[in-house]
């Protein structure tokens, strides 16, 4: 069976991210024959058209694209800044969508799981990213929907969670978002 790649997108440029942790996390828990790669976005400088327009997109944007382009899937873990999603997960949505015509994300299959220090789980921000995601044509696992809240709590100093209850979630996320892939990916003839 070939190798299915997964690219996790993390909306927060932070050192000690938390949705970086849970992306992170959430890629250990994958089948064997998923590569998942963490994307980097603290490179990408804000989407300006013009460069596109006048052919001399940086070489930062072209390289993004191109990794976007070779990867199946999508992971992406979002926390939440005043009730949406961070700018630089928007950025990365924007660059790779352009030029136009050439949306890099395009009938590539996704999944969202939404992370806050706080109580409600980023339900704000989770939404707003799937209606994004309506327009860039990534179909998303619809269920379970993930949103973790108190994730400071989750976490012990080594990265790992131990709750149990949300590691059991989080396997069963990680399940349901494999079994998309799959279903997908063998669709477009993977
Ligand atoms: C500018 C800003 C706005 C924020 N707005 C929200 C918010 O609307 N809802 C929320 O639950 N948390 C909000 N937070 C708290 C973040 O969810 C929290 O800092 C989280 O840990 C950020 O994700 P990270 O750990 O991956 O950096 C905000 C934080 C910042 C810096």
């Amino acid at each position: 069976m070939a190798n299915i790649n997964i690219g996790v997108l993390t909306g927060s440029l932070r050192k000690e991210s938390y949705s970086k942790k849970t992306g992170l996390y959430i890629a250990k828990l994958l089948p064997e024959d998923f590569t998942a790669k963490w994307i980097d976005l603290s490179g990408l400088t804000m989407y300006n058209q013009d460069y596109d327009d006048g052919g001399n997109p940086s070489r930062e944007w072209q390289a993004f694209r191109q990794e976007i382009k070779s990867m199946d899937a999508f992971l992406f873990v979002t926390p939440e800044y005043n009730r949406s999603i961070t700018a630089a997960l928007k950025n990365a949505l924007d660059v790779a969508s352009r030029p136009f015509g050439q949306n890099a994300w395009n009938g590539k299959p996704g999944a969202i799981i939404s992370v806050t220090q706080g109580k409600l789980g980023a339900f704000g921000a989770n939404h707003h990213l799937r209606q994004s995601m309506v327009f860039l044509n990534i179909p998303l696992l619809q269920q379970p929907e993930a949103y973790l809240g108190n994730i400071a709590e989750l976490f012990n100093e080594s990265g790992e969670i131990t709750d149990l209850g949300t590691k059991d979630f989080l396997q069963t996320f990680a399940d349901a978002f494999a079994r998309w892939v799959r279903t997908l990916t063998k669709a477009a003839g993977k």
